[in-house]
């Protein structure tokens, strides 16, 4: 690589502004976004970067399950892409990074390469995966997860939100169901910039983490039946309370969670109650369990102890349950050929680095089964994520922007 090449960054300030124009788009109740899949807002921010892409000169094309790849190609006609990007959707309360950043960086790495007339021997693929978070479609990354062959199509358009509405449905009311990108899909590598969403990077005051593995999930939806009764003329001992139930289950997680010390995490982050109404002994609970840990072994344990200990306490309070399966995935470990690169990058620009693991889902995860997958991730304040208040710097964004031109180039080849 010629010394040109090798001090090549891409403009800092184009990737500020444009991370800002982006939260325009569908602002939360603070700081942040509410840009859930395939809302109306998910849609203009769809609109805003194919427009952008399209002035980069790339060509927009979007799958049937609604993810969106900007091209720009490269001199070998037949040659399999270098994929770069994440995804454009938010948490109802979430940050302008998370997903964001990433996407926006792809850009930025092809408008460089434009702006510097560098040709590469690959096409560059800018991408967006549909429902990355989850939020309002469980699981999280489902489309690429059916991009990787993990989840059926039809199965993922029939996912329901919380008012019954289908994934396929919405997806074609925003007019983003797109067509068949044909048999031969899989990138020749897949890049992901993303920011930490945790505290490691900005307490040892590192640049980059270069993410080796990413731990793996586990989302259960447990329903708890009792009886609805009157609030004030039930005596204690005959009630039958979804509720207490509820209270019991976010009890066993924060257990279960702890006796796994240090890795293990648990969260009920969404509780339903019916009827909800403050007179009445709720009748029925739906609640949603996240556990996260970086060895399958342990999350097996995990979610063992938690169905017994929900049997165990529904018998004890009299109430009727099930628990349901959402979805989740194994721990991955990403390629180490490609991490090398980041390490390199990271070097040659005069970056700080550590190796670190993903503590949240990222689509990377479901990509590296079917392609040679690497994440870059830059610090973020405090390492808050899924919070409007989510903060990074116009450096860490630049810095984890550059280390990905540098590695996209590395794959893709500069044409001579
Ligand atoms: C994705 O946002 C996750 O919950 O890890
Ligand atoms: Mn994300
Ligand atoms: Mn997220």
């Amino acid at each position: 690589m010629n010394s040109e090449i090798k001090k090549l960054s891409i403009d800092a300030d184009r990737l500020w502004s444009d991370l800002a124009a982006m939260a325009e788009i569908g602002p939360g109740v603070g700081s942040g976004n509410n840009r859930q899949s395939l809302t109306d807002a998910d849609r203009d921010g769809r609109l805003l970067f194919q427009s952008w892409c399209e002035a980069a000169n790339c060509s927009v094309s979007v799958d049937p399950m609604g993810n969106m790849f900007a091209r720009r190609a490269g001199t070998d006609p037949d040659a399999m892409a270098v994929m770069v990007g994440s995804h454009l959707d938010t948490q109802p309360t979430g940050g302008r990074y998370d997903g964001v950043l990433g996407v926006l960086a792809g850009l930025e790495v092809v408008r460089t390469l434009n702006d510097l007339g560098i040709k590469t021997e690959r096409p560059i693929e800018i991408v967006n995966w549909s429902n990355e978070e989850g939020a309002r479609f469980a699981p999280p990354m489902l489309a690429s997860g059916v991009f990787a062959g993990v989840y059926e199509r039809d199965w993922a358009y029939a996912r329901t939100d919380a008012d019954g509405l289908r994934f396929g449905d919405e997806l074609e009311r925003i007019g983003f169901k797109g067509c068949e990108r044909g048999d031969d899909i899989a990138p020749h590598a897949y890049l992901e910039l993303h920011i930490e969403q945790g505290p490691i990077l900005e307490d040892e005051g590192i640049d980059i983490g270069v993410v080796t593995h990413g731990q793996g999930l586990k989302w259960l939806r447990v329903t708890l039946t009792g009886r609805e009764a009157h609030a004030g003329s039930t005596p204690m001992p005959r009630r039958a309370n979804a509720g207490l139930g509820a209270a019991r289950i976010t009890e066993l997680v924060e257990q279960i969670a702890l006796e796994h010390a240090p890795h293990a995490v648990g969260t009920v982050g969404q509780v339903n109650v019916y009827p909800n109404s403050p007179n009445i002994v709720p009748g029925r609970v739906d609640l949603t369990i996240d556990f996260r840990h970086p060895q399958t072994d342990t999350l097996i344990d995990i979610e063992t102890r938690f169905r017994a200990g929900v049997a165990t306490m529904a018998d004890e309070i009299g109430l009727g349950f099930t628990i349901e399966d959402v979805g989740g995935f194994d721990p991955v470990a990403f390629d180490a050929a490609l991490l090398a690169q980041v390490r390199q990058a990271s070097t040659a620009l005069g970056l700080s680095h550590r190796d670190i693991v993903s503590g949240a889902g990222h689509d990377a995860c479901w990509v590296n089964r079917i392609a040679p997958t690497a994440m870059i991730f830059c610090p973020c304040i405090d390492g808050l994520s899924h919070n409007e208040n989510e903060a990074i710097t116009r450096e860490w964004a630049a810095a984890g922007a550059d280390v990905l031109l540098h590695v996209a180039l590395e794959a893709a080849g500069i044409a001579c």
